[in-house]
């Protein structure tokens, strides 16, 4: 788990220093004539494992933008973070909403001056019942908007920014629950899983990997994290790990140095198939 001590271990160059040595050319506003913050935004991050992550990268020094649709909950959790010490800012970003998400990406020019680090974190499970033969198709379209089309939206808004950076990051908030080939593996039991959440994130799986081959001319590294069963609204506070548990697999790969691995799908204990 990266932590705020961590710094020392990234070689210059890279999206996890907080004052983002080797980064070149953008025209931002420099600290004392020297450097940058690095900066990232995180979809979502006004509760749960987003707040959390926003939290984890705030305390490495970075500067936060705070995406939430709610002005109310996105305000609190800015002075939250605000308060704890981390430099935050609100962004108003409904993840389903083209227009909502390219106000957020003229917000991030005009107060940051650019983006390194994406943080896809924005989900939601949608209404039950959600087996295969019971879900209503506008369920399935709705989590759909969310969880994938809001994905793709927020990403490709973001990229003329992130392709400026010189240690950019993205970050897709997926789940095992998405994993074709756990859930096809003998004698492995994910439980019941809402239908159209899972596949949901087999979407976006597929769609990270094809993020990842358009992309691979470009210094961007792209991953998958799965935080595990994490306790928070989105399961009825059913899961078994804390939110900040929960926010490290996504802290971990935004904070990958310039060499880290791109297009893999990772949870705390490593490497989840695909
Ligand atoms: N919790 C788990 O066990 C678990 C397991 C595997 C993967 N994950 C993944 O981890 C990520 C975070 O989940 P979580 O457990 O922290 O869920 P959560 O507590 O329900 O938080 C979800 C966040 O997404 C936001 N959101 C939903 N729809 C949005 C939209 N249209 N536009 C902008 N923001 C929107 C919510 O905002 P509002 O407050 O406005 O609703 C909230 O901030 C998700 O991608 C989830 O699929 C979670």
């Amino acid at each position: 788990m990266v932590s705020g001590d961590d710094h020392d271990q990234y070689p210059c160059g890279i999206a996890a220093h907080p004052i983002g040595l080797g980064r070149c050319t953008r025209n931002r506003g420099t600290i004392g004539g020297v450097s940058e913050q690095t900066i990232a935004l995180v979809t979502g991050a006004n509760k749960g494992i987003g707040y959390e992550i926003a939290a984890g990268l705030g305390a490495l020094g970075w500067r936060i933008g705070v995406g939430a649709r709610d002005r109310q909950r996105r305000d609190t959790a800015v002075e939250k973070l605000r308060a704890a010490g981390t430099d935050a800012f609100g962004v108003p970003l409904d993840v389903t909403d083209d227009a909502s998400v390219a106000a957020a990406a003229e917000l991030i020019v005009d107060h940051a001056g650019g983006l390194d680090v994406l943080v896809n974190n924005a989900a939601i499970t949608g209404d039950v019942p959600q087996t295969p033969t019971t879900v209503d198709p506008t369920t399935v379209r709705i989590v759909v908007e969310t969880n994938v089309i809001g994905v793709m939206r927020v990403t490709n808004a973001m990229l003329p920014m992130l392709r400026a950076s010189a240690s950019p990051r993205i970050v897709n908030m997926s789940s095992s629950v998405g994993s074709l080939a756990l859930h096809t593996t003998p004698g492995v039991d994910m439980g019941p899983v809402p239908a159209a959440y899972l596949a949901s994130k087999t979407f976006l799986n597929a769609l990270t990997i094809q993020y990842v081959k358009e992309l691979g001319d470009t210094n961007i590294l792209i991953n998958s994290g799965c935080p595990g069963f994490t306790a928070t609204d989105l399961n009825g506070f059913r899961g078994v790990r804390t939110p900040q548990q929960g926010a490290a697999v996504a802290i971990r790969l935004a904070t990958l140095p310039d060499d880290g691995p791109t297009g893999g799908f990772f949870d705390d204990a490593g490497t989840v198939p695909w």
